[in-house]
């Protein structure tokens, strides 16, 4: 029997911080996830991630995230909205990840052919087993039956939407017109020179939907949450949550680094490293970066470091979300579609010299609840998931309209 390796927790935020740079810690957090995440980016190490990343860098720039926010977002993000609106009523959990997911897939490169109700319904279906999938380390069942199933909802989503993708993007480039901007069109157009079997440019489309629309969706709800509690101490801010596009912005920002998505970031030591505090990860040992302990750093965040505070003022250099994007090589690479740019104090109104500013996806859809009017249904209250030790809603009811 071998021996359980060593554990070493990471709770400060300058630590983490030098953790995140180590080159010689690898990506730990998915070892049993492998059904999904075998090959895909945030499981490659040195130059595979690097040429890997250098790639797909190419789409996470400022003019596709223009591109995503004034364009193609907002006609998403209405007609997943508007027949709740027109209800007058909703509930956050499930509409938080059918948009994320719906966001998620348009850059991914999952083509939406029918655009219905049903198709969401079965794409979400899909994202729920690969979010198993991923997680199997953390699963109390059967395994080897639970690896199986993923297996094959990965074939079916293959068989219905990545293959029928993939062939209007090659028939397009035959044709000679210009490919969508998303990651699988970055794919294939690069597939020769990178190693990318079928199987890999899959998984990696499955991976970039789980890894946009999970994360987001849940900070969406709770975003959303913490924005109607602060209302009810602050009713002086109804009219900056209406008329500030920054407020719901740094709203998010806080809620992210309080209720990170992913809690946890780990690496597996590949030699003897060294940091900077003096502190020693010895090869073989298992590091552990406890984000909810690291973006709640009194030394860094403040005395109130535990408390939600839209207006916090902050070190120079450190960002409003904490560590909750992660740092160094496998640093989100969503992060700024996810949560936009954050505000220089000397621009405070965010629009650079392009005079169009980056709100974010989440901060955008949040608002666009704002703006129908969104409160919570007096006679439903929000509830737990109880299927989960981790604390995410399990429904979340709303009301619109004034
Ligand atoms: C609130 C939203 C999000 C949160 C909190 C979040 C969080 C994270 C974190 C913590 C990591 C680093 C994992 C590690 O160090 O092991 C990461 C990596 C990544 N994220 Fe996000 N993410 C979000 C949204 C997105 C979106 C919208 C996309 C895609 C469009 C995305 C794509 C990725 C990818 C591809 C990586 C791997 C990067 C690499 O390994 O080089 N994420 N994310």
């Amino acid at each position: 029997m071998t021996a359980a390796p060593e554990i070493i927790t990471i709770t400060s935020y300058e630590e983490a911080k030098d953790t995140y740079r180590q080159k010689d810690l690898r990506q730990a957090l998915y070892d049993a996830g492998e059904v999904i995440m075998a090959d895909v980016l945030v499981n490659l190490h040195g130059t595979a991630h690097r040429d890997r990343r250098r790639l797909e860098n190419r789409l996470f720039r400022r003019d596709t995230f223009e591109l995503y926010e004034h364009e193609l977002f907002p006609p998403l993000i209405h007609q997943t909205l508007e027949p709740h609106v027109r209800t007058g009523r909703a509930e956050l959990v499930d509409l938080g990840h059918q948009l994320m997911m719906n966001l998620a897939a348009s850059t991914a490169g999952v083509d939406r052919p029918l655009g219905t109700p049903e198709e969401t319904f079965r794409l979400y279906d899909y994202l729920r087993s690969f979010i198993e999938g991923a997680t199997l380390a953390h699963f109390t069942g059967d395994r080897d039956a639970k690896r199986s199933e993923v297996a094959a909802k990965l074939a079916e989503f293959d068989a219905e939407f990545v293959a029928p993708s993939i062939a209007r993007r090659r028939g397009l480039a035959d044709a000679g017109e210009t490919l969508p901007r998303d990651v699988l069109s970055i794919l294939l157009d690069n597939q020769d020179q990178l190693d990318l079997p079928h199987e890999v440019v899959l998984r990696e489309v499955a991976f970039y939907l789980l890894a946009g629309a999970h994360t987001s969706a849940t900070a969406f709800t709770r975003v959303t949450h913490n924005v109607l509690q602060w209302l009810e101490r602050h009713p002086e801010d109804a009219e900056a949550v209406r008329t500030d596009r920054r407020f719901v912005q740094r709203c998010t920002h806080e809620t992210i680094r309080l209720q990170p998505s992913s809690p946890v970031a780990m690496r597996w030591a590949l030699s003897d490293v060294e940091l900077r505090t003096g502190r020693t990860i010895p090869t073989g040992a298992k590091v552990v970066i406890d984000l909810l302990s690291v973006n709640r750093d009194t030394s860094v965040f403040g005395p109130d470091a535990e408390s939600f505070d839209p207006r916090r003022q902050l070190p120079d250099g450190v960002p409003a979300y904490g560590l909750s994007f992660g740092s160094g090589m496998h640093a989100c690479i969503g992060q700024d579609l996810a949560a936009g740019l954050a505000v220089a104090a000397s621009d405070p109104d965010g629009d650079d010299a392009s005079g169009s500013a980056l709100l974010g996806l989440v901060p955008q859809a949040v608002q666009a609840l704002f703006d129908h009017g969104v409160r919570r249904d007096p006679d439903n209250p929000p509830e737990m998931d109880e299927s989960t030790t981790r604390p995410y809603f399990g429904r979340y009811p709303v009301l619109f309209g004034a």
